[in-house]
């Protein structure tokens, strides 16, 4: 079979077919594998007419799933169901929770090699759980399995270079110096994992180094955590964040298919990690390489404000981890 292989696992949802879209249009991906309960024909025959260096082939049911992961390099996970006003990430768990421990199930017998990279909400307690079934089958290995936090950092990249932007027009018209901000230059670590108070932007340690009022950073971090909110309540009822989410899912799937090529390349990602004490998997900043995770670089220095989230973030993590390891251990 044509390597990289890269399969999508609930790729007729709101995420899964702009996540399809970009991946078919990666030119390092030969081959994308479409996996869903449903649709799946429509989606891989709609993005077979495409050109591009990817073959597309669908799989449909759970009959088809070990053929969509078998001799698969990397597996996206965007399959379950997604949050409502009112709903948390945490909400979602006993639905979802479900599936990706099925899912794990087969990838841990058809593709225990590859690396796993996890949409599914509430990520801070799907990979856990993703985890503990491999561990159970005796394939584990933590380098290979990803929480998906790419959209905190898309957003915090969105959202500095607007403030930034607005000011640098005031500079312009007080005629100081111009410093324009390139958002596609701009790269802030967020830490931590991927729901509410666990998500930490290091405003610190943002590139170019960029200076930060205290009341800047006041609003700058809610708006960060609560991001996905605004998007649900703007969906009023038909779902969380689709578009900006496969556009984070296709980066994160590329960064993996060139740490795989050797490539080696640095993201944040929620993974299994010792970069911060009394807590198993933490999302910092990792080196990418050829089996996943080469090193994890840790947080780094960071602000007494940071640290102050990030110690708060421990417990709520935990929470989310134990409640995981106990949906699989139960079962
Ligand atoms: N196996 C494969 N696919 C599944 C399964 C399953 N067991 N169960 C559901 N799906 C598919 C659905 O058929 C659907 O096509 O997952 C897809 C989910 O799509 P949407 O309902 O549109 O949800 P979406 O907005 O894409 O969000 C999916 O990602 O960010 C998270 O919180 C979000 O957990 C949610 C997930």
């Amino acid at each position: 079979s044509q390597a990289p292989k890269v399969a999508l696992l609930g790729a007729a949802g709101g995420i899964g077919q702009p996540l399809g879209l970009l991946l078919k249009q990666d030119p390092l991906v030969a081959h994308l594998a479409l996996y869903d309960v449903v649709n799946t024909p429509g989606v891989a025959a709609d993005l077979s007419h495409i050109d591009s260096n990817a073959k597309v082939t669908a799989h449909t049911g759970p009959k088809e799933l070990y053929a969509a992961v078998e001799n698969a390099d990397v597996i996206v996970i965007p399959a379950g169901v997604p949050r409502k006003p009112g709903m948390t990430r945490d909400d979602l768990f006993n639905t979802n929770a479900g599936i990706v421990r099925d899912l794990a199930a087969v990838i841990a017998k058809a593709s225990p090699k590859a690396l796993i990279a996890i949409i599914t909400n509430p990520v801070n307690s799907t990979v856990p759980i993703a985890s503990e079934v491999l561990k159970k089958a005796g394939v584990y290995d933590p380098k290979r399995v990803f929480g998906v936090t790419t959209l905190d950092v898309v957003r915090s990249q969105a959202f500095v270079a607007e403030l930034k932007r607005l000011q640098s027009t005031v500079r312009i018209h007080t005629f100081l110096c111009f410093q324009g901000h390139d958002a596609s230059k701009t790269v802030v670590p967020v830490v931590g994992g991927h729901a509410g108070i666990t998500i930490i932007p290091l405003l610190s340690q943002v590139t170019p180094s960029t200076k930060f009022s205290e009341e800047e950073i006041a609003k700058l971090t809610p708006r960060i955590q609560d991001a996905g909110t605004e998007v649900v309540n703007a969906k009023a009822g038909a779902g969380s964040a689709t578009l900006s989410m496969a556009l984070a899912g296709a980066r994160f799937a590329n960064a993996l298919v060139r740490g795989i090529k050797g490539q080696k390349n640095v993201q944040c990602a929620y993974v299994a990690s010792d970069a911060v004490k009394g807590v198993e998997y933490f999302s910092t900043p990792v080196e990418l390489g050829p089996n996943g995770v080469e090193k994890i670089l840790g947080v780094g220095k960071v602000s007494a404000f940071e640290q102050k989230l990030i110690d708060a973030s421990v417990p709520e993590l935990n929470k989310n981890i134990a409640k995981g390891v106990a949906f699989v251990k139960g079962n």
